[in-house]
C-alpha cells in the first residue's frame, strides 16, 4: 500500500501568512501540519509517500521534508499545475501508485487519533473504498454524505442545504478502480475535478464504498480559528520539560515545554505552553495554549492561546495579546514619539482587532 498526501491548494483564507509559506507548513504545537500527517501515515506501515505539490507550495514544501530519510520513508514529489482539484490530483498520480491501493490523506487535516485503525479496517475488506466522516457544525463547508444505516446514498461536495452533519473527512482509502472513476467525472461549478465526485461514482456503478464514522477529533486547518483550535489540540498532549534556562523570578506552572537555549525571566508561563529554542522571554506572561517558535522575543508583554512564528519581536505591548496566529519577523512593539497613535505597516489581507 502507498500514500498520497496532497500538499497544494492556495490557502487563500490563511493569507497573508500563505503569501510566503505553504499552509501545510505552518505549525501548530512548533511542528508543521504536514509532519503530523507523515507521522500518521508511517504509523500505519506505509513506507512511500507521493507528495501532490503545486509551483507555489512546491519548494518550501520539498525543502522541509526531504526525502523522506528522516522518516525512514521514501517521498516522491509530484507536481499538479494548477488546482484542478482533488481527483486530478490522483489523476497524475497514476504512474507513482500503479496497481496498489492507497490512502489519500489531504495535508491540511489533522486526525488525532491517526489513520492505523482505518488503514487495518480497508486492508481486511473487499472494500474499492471507505470514506471516513465525522459529524460537524457547518456541514456546508464540508463533502457531505447521506447514509440508510451503514449504507451512503449519496455524497454532495458543499451542498447549499446538507442533508445530514457528516462530513467527508480529508482522509480517504482506495484501490485503483477509483482511476477509473476519476476519468469518467467532469469537473464541478468551481472548475476542479471532486475527489467527492469520484467516489459519488464508484457508488453509482455498484463498486464497494464503505464509510467509518471517526468520533475522536479532526480538523480541516483552513482558517486561523482551526489553526488555533488545532494549537490547542496538540499542546494537550505535550508534556513538560525544561532544557533551557528560567531564572529564580520567572514562575512556570502546567506543562510547560521550554527548549534548549531558550531564556526565560521574570515572567509568569501558564502551561500547555511551549517555547523554541533561542526565544527571550522576558517580564511576560505566556498563557495557556501558547506556541512560541524559534528566536521570538515576548518583552513586557503578555501573550495566550496564541501561535507565534520564528523570529518575531512583541515588546512593550500593554494590552494581553489573545488567539492571535503571528507570522515569522514581525515587530510588535511601542512607538517613542508622540502622537498616541495606532502605527501598522501591514501585508496584504492582513486582519487586526482593537478593542
Ligand atoms: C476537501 C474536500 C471535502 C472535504 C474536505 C476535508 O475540501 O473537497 O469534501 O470534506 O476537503 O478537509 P476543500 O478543502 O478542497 O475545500
Amino acid at each position: 500500500m502507498k500514500a498520497l498526501i496532497l500538499s497544494g491548494g492556495t490557502g487563500s483564507r490563511l493569507r497573508p501568512l500563505t503569501y510566503t509559506g505553504a499552509k501545510q507548513l505552518i505549525p501548530v504545537a512548533n511542528k508543521p501540519i504536514l509532519f503530523y500527517a507523515i507521522e500518521a501515515i508511517r504509523d500505519a506501515g506505509i513506507k512511500e509517500i507521493g507528495i501532490i505539490v503545486n509551483p507555489e507550495t512546491g519548494p518550501d514544501v520539498e525543502r522541509a521534508l526531504g526525502d523522506g530519510a528522516e522518516w525512514g520513508l521514501t517521498f516522491v514529489y509530484i507536481m499538479q499545475d494548477a488546482p484542478r482539484g482533488l481527483a486530478h490530483a490522483v489523476k497524475i498520480s497514476q504512474d507513482f501508485i500503479g496497481n496498489e491501493s492507497f490512502l489519500m490523506y489531504l495535508g491540511d487535516n489533522l486526525v488525532r487519533d491517526g489513520v492505523t485503525e482505518f488503514v487495518g479496517k480497508f486492508r481486511s475488506s473487499k472494500a474499492n473504498s471507505l470514506i471516513l466522516l465525522s459529524r460537524v457544525p457547518d456541514p456546508q463547508r464540508f463533502g457531505v454524505a447521506e447514509l440508510d444505516g451503514d449504507r451512503i446514498l449519496r455524497l454532495v461536495e458543499k451542498p447549499k442545504v446538507p442533508q445530514s452533519d457528516l462530513a467527508l473527512v480529508g482522509v480517504y482509502l482506495f484501490d485503483s478502480s477509483i482511476f477509473h472513476a476519476v476519468n469518467q467525472i467532469k469537473p464541478s461549478w468551481r472548475n476542479e475535478l471532486e475527489i467527492t465526485d469520484a467516489i459519488q461514482y464508484l457508488i453509482e456503478h455498484d463498486y464497494q464504498v464503505d464509510s467509518h464514522i471517526i468520533d475522536g477529533w479532526w480538523k480541516d486547518t483552513g482558517k486561523p480559528e482551526d489553526v488555533l483550535e488545532a494549537n490547542r489540540m496538540m499542546l494537550e498532549y505535550v508534556e513538560g520539560s525544561i532544557h533551557g534556562t528560567v531564572d529564580e523570578s520567572s514562575s512556570i506552572s502546567g506543562r510547560v515545554v521550554v527548549e534548549e537555549s531558550a531564556q526565560i525571566s521574570r515572567s509568569v508561563i501558564r502551561g500547555p505552553v511551549i517555547i523554541a529554542s533561542g526565544a527571550k522571554i522576558q517580564n511576560a506572561y505566556i498563557g495557556p495554549f501558547t506556541s512560541v517558535s524559534r528566536e521570538v522575543t515576548i518583552e513586557n508583554s503578555e501573550v495566550e492561546n496564541s501561535i507565534i512564528l520564528e523570529g518575531t519581536q512583541i515588546v512593550d505591548i500593554s494590552t494581553r495579546i489573545d488567539s492571535s496566529l503571528i507570522g515569522k519577523n514581525v515587530r510588535l512593539n511601542r512607538g517613542k514619539q508622540k502622537p498616541k497613535a495606532l502605527n501598522f505597516v501591514l501585508g496584504d489581507n492582513s486582519s487586526v482587532e482593537i478593542l
